[in-house]
């Protein structure tokens, strides 16, 4: 066995110092601490690749200091090994793992995967399966997790129909494989280019949304014999309509689950898009006349054990991560420009400590 290496009191670390596009909010410092000592239950993670989410760079362009308190480490998702641990009993020192450092502790402890080393509690890590690698490994919890979460609120079960708005969104793509390990069928959207991805991850059928006019519409227009029992809204749509003209297409007992509308920009149709989509939230269904249930899915950290669930079905097969491209740790710029197109199929990983030969660069 290797000899564990000192951990350094300084690393390399991407921070945001303000408020803005990762351009102008990012600077990469030498001499950021490295959490010595550890919270009861925390455990000291070295870190070997980061995942991007588009929830980072939002939250660096639109939250003012006071509620994200600058400086902090960005992004969430990360593999690597554990390297300190306070009062972990499930791990050791060596042990390879990933996860993730949720929104609300980020906020108090200011580490994120954008460092040589981050602090999480242990309920935020699960072992790594010897099947997938550090670079895989790092864009799984939470992307993963929020999947696993909607199709739990959705109340998925075996025998029944998913439709994914947005199949190749990491978020959808887990969906997809998730529901096919419960024995539903599915359903899912993309761009023609995404086709054979889509189906490749599970989808029975596949709808080309940009060649179909409104989706509603379309759906509308050519019903499935039998209504989907759950609607996954894996894009973030502002506007409701896929939910408020569901009526034809999913079940009177079903449910719409949505990741969170993502308004773009202030303005008079996003005001009315959001006024439509609480509408149909909060008003009873004899005014609406909408019946299926409609929620919006927020990644719970308190379970553990969904984390711990993905691991054994990556072990197992039936989850497979999937990469749209690695940067190296300098270029996290370049990174961001990607995720930021809406275009990413798989995740934007940032190699932190990985040779370049294992953990390939972006072309
Ligand atoms: N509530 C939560 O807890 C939570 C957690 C995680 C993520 N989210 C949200 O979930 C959404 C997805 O996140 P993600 O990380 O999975 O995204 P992502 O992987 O970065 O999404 C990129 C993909 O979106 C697809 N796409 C873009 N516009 C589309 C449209 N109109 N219809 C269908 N597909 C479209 C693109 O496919 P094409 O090129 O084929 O269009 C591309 O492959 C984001 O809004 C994110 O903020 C919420």
């Amino acid at each position: 066995m290797s000899t564990p290496q000192p951990i350094p009191d300084v690393q390399k670390a991407w921070v945001s110092v303000r408020k803005g596009s990762p351009a102008r909010s990012l600077e990469l410092r030498k001499d950021w601490p490295v959490k010595k000592p550890l919270a009861p239950g925390e455990v000291l993670v070295k870190v070997h690749a980061a995942a991007l989410n588009p929830v980072g760079h939002k939250l660096m362009g639109m939250m003012p200091n006071f509620i994200l308190s600058r400086p902090y480490v960005p992004e969430h998702d990360f593999s690597g090994t554990v390297v300190d641990s306070k009062d972990s009993k499930d791990f050791k020192l060596g042990d390879e793992v990933f996860g993730w450092n949720e929104f609300g502790s980020q906020r108090v402890n200011k580490q994120g995967a954008l460092s040589e080393y981050v602090a999480v509690p242990h309920t935020y890590i699960a072992k790594r399966p010897a099947n997938v690698s550090e670079v895989e490994a790092a864009g799984v919890a939470l992307t993963a997790m929020t999947a696993l979460q909607a199709l739990d609120l959705a109340g998925l079960e075996e025998g029944q129909t998913l439709f994914v708005n947005g199949g190749s969104t990491a978020v959808g793509a887990w969906a997809i494989q998730l529901a096919k390990i419960r024995g539903a069928k599915v359903v899912a959207t993309a761009s023609g280019k995404n086709e054979e991805y889509v189906r490749n991850k599970g989808a029975d059928e596949f709808i080309d949304y940009t060649n179909v006019g409104p989706l509603h519409k379309y759906l509308q227009a050519n019903p499935p014999q039998v209504r989907y029992n759950v609607i996954l809204e894996a894009v973030g749509l502002p506007d409701p309509s896929l939910y408020t003209h569901s009526q034809k297409y999913l079940a009177p007992n079903g449910a719409f689950v949505s990741v969170g509308p993502q308004p773009h920009g202030f303005n008079l149709t996003s005001i009315s898009q959001m006024l439509r989509l609480a509408g149909a939230k909060l008003f009873p269904s004899f005014l609406t006349g909408i019946k299926p249930s409609f929620h919006i899915v927020l990644v719970d950290p308190k379970k553990a054990e969904d984390l711990q669930l993905i691991g054994k079905y990556l072990e197992e097969g039936g989850l497979k991560p999937s990469v749209d491209s690695v940067h190296l740790f300098d270029d996290v710029l370049k990174a961001y420009e990607r995720i930021m197109t809406n275009r990413a199929r798989g995740k934007v990983i940032v190699n932190v400590s990985l040779p370049p030969s294992t953990a390939g660069v972006a072309s």
